[in-house]
């Protein structure tokens, strides 16, 4: 086994987005295309040399050949250890675990997250720092600076090391170790929830059904919810993982989980359902006839913490990225708890966490987790729900009842108009953002707009400043309008809008009703068909 050097040159934008560097499979498959962006990380970052890295995928189609590719250039730039989730599987929440409980210098996922797989979807790499968070902005920013001035990256010429069977191997100098990529993350689940409640809430009859999605988090949710907690066998269904996620979108919302929302809203609905995504970094919760907003499941899970053993202790304080609806802002104010209004993407929590100054944090995009980790975290999420069913013995509906009659409701919806031009879409930010000091006082319907501008966060822990975070639109009776470019897509540009309107009251309104109004005022404000050429958004959830 030696050490090549191999010359090479750079790629046009290999900038990491929202969630690290994601692209078409076809992008990721051409000759020197990952091996750049790789040698970019052991370039940028310090201090590995000698140390050990996690590595490891959700699965999808490329996951065994990049994690190959990556073993032997950890091997040839002088990384002591590599800890490789069994088969390459490893979901993004383990992958924090594990870089956490064994103090690793950091690690390296492998997924594009909820974006479709197989030969012609998504595939997507990301660097982890010893805090088991996404490595923060400047860090992306420096490993994409070095990416556009790249010559050359290191290699070793090793065979092929076989990733299914538990142990170490060496190549070079460098130890491989293929580790079981569940028990780590089940301890600490066991640690955090009350799981003999949840093994009597199944030995009473609850049903749940968990779809995994034939995405990463099967094989952990049968351990956990079908093994440790006795849930009938058969509780998660599409539990293997697949490259191409037998053809579906692993991403779980009422669009793309439609079946399930069916399911739950005819005779044989379960009492509570749940699914996962391709990362095992999402999640949904699903009652009869109910699907929760991630925004409503913060501020439960807030609201309820007290109930969990893990959280006995109190919260903190909670942080939302900035479009996320305000209900946990309700809930930690009658808990008299700070709260935190954060960029869309995970890595703005990172610090507001390892600072102890929350406990838990969420997106409106189906994400929530704690100070457990430093990622998003779907089974955490769902085990949350089953703890807090078990304790109280309502179900997923009452509980958003009760929850609503005491602290009001936030009805909340996210519009996206997908696969739009970029420059289209960039016109239409340009547009609104050359409006912003106009727009105050202008009437829209039954619409005030009482103040417009763009978001900018300044990180409270490190004094860092993130600008053009998204367009805020506030009306004098509460409610806001945000618009913004998704950070993940990987054709053209996705624009996002959306709503929120907090209602005391009227507890029972169909959301898209109930934010009708809204709807309108946001194609007068921004001219959505016109910039965008589309009559209306691609997905509604
Ligand atoms: C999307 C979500 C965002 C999430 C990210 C990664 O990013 O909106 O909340 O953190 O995926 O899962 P976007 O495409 O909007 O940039
Ligand atoms: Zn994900």
């Amino acid at each position: 086994m030696s050490v090549q050097i191999v010359e090479t040159a750079p790629f046009d934008g290999q900038k990491p987005g929202t969630s690290g560097l994601r692209k078409q499979v076809a992008v990721f498959q051409q000759s020197h295309y990952l091996e750049n962006f790789v040698q970019s990380i052991f370039d940028t970052v310090d201090g590995f040399q000698g140390k050990t890295l996690v590595l490891g995928g959700d699965g999808r189609f490329h996951n065994d050949v990049a994690i190959q590719t990556i073993l032997r250039m950890a091997a040839a730039n002088g990384v002591g250890k590599v800890m490789v989730g069994q088969d390459g599987i490893l979901s993004t929440p383990a992958c924090s675990c594990v870089i956490r409980k064994h103090h690793t210098f950091g690690g390296i996922a492998l997924s594009a997250s909820h974006n479709p797989g197989g030969p012609d979807g998504d595939f997507g790499i990301k660097f982890n720092i010893g805090n088991g968070g996404p490595a923060p902005e400047k860090v992306t920013d420096a490993i994409y600076a070095r990416s556009l001035a790249i010559s050359r990256y290191r290699f070793m010429d090793a065979p092929v090391v076989d990733l299914s069977v538990l142990g170490t191997t060496q190549i070079g100098g460098m130890v491989v170790e293929v580790f079981d990529p569940v028990a780590d993350y089940a301890d600490q689940m066991a640690s955090l929830f009350d799981f003999d409640a949840i093994r009597d809430l199944f030995h009473r009859g609850f049903r749940l059904r968990f779809d995994a999605m034939h995405a990463v988090c099967g094989p952990y949710a049968r351990r956990i919810v079908e093994g440790m907690l006795e849930a009938p066998v058969g509780t998660v269904i599409h539990a293997d993982p697949l490259p191409d996620f037998g053809g579906h979108h692993p991403d779980p919302n009422p669009v793309n989980a439609k079946d399930l929302i069916a399911f739950m809203n005819g005779p044989d609905a379960t009492d509570m359902a749940a699914a996962t995504d391709g990362d095992g970094d999402r999640n949904m919760i699903v009652g009869q006839g109910i699907a929760v907003t991630p925004s409503d499941s913060l501020a439960v899970l807030t609201a309820n913490a007290s109930l969990v053993p893990g959280y006995r202790d109190g919260v903190a304080g909670v942080a939302r990225s900035m479009p996320t609806s305000a209900a946990v802002d309700r809930v930690a104010d009658a808990l008299g708890i700070p709260h935190y209004e954060t960029p869309t993407g995970w890595k703005f929590f990172g610090n507001l966490l390892d600072d102890g100054r929350i406990t838990f944090c969420g997106e409106e995009s189906y994400g929530t987790s704690s100070r457990h980790i430093r990622e998003k975290d779907g089974i955490w999420a769902i085990l949350f729900w089953l703890n807090l069913l078990a304790r109280t013995g309502d179900s997923v509906a009452g509980t958003m009842q009760k929850h609503w009659a005491r602290f009001g409701r936030n009805y909340y919806s996210r519009h996206d108009y997908e696969s739009i031009d970029s420059s289209r879409a960039n016109a239409l930010m340009d547009h609104l953002r050359s409006r912003l000091d106009s727009l105050p006082g202008q009437v829209f319907g039954a619409l005030t707009v009482a103040e417009a501008d763009e978001f900018a966060y300044t990180d409270p822990v490190d004094g860092s400043v993130s600008e053009h975070q998204g367009i805020r639109i506030f009306f004098t009776d509460g409610s806001r309008i945000v618009f913004r470019l998704s950070g993940t897509g990987t054709v053209g540009a996705t624009l996002r809008v959306y709503f929120d309107r907090y209602d005391a009251e009227r507890l029972d309104l169909e959301p898209q009703a109930a934010l009708a109004h809204l709807i309108k005022a946001a194609d007068d404000i921004a001219a959505i068909p016109a910039f965008t050429g589309l009559p209306g958004p691609t997905v509604v959830t």
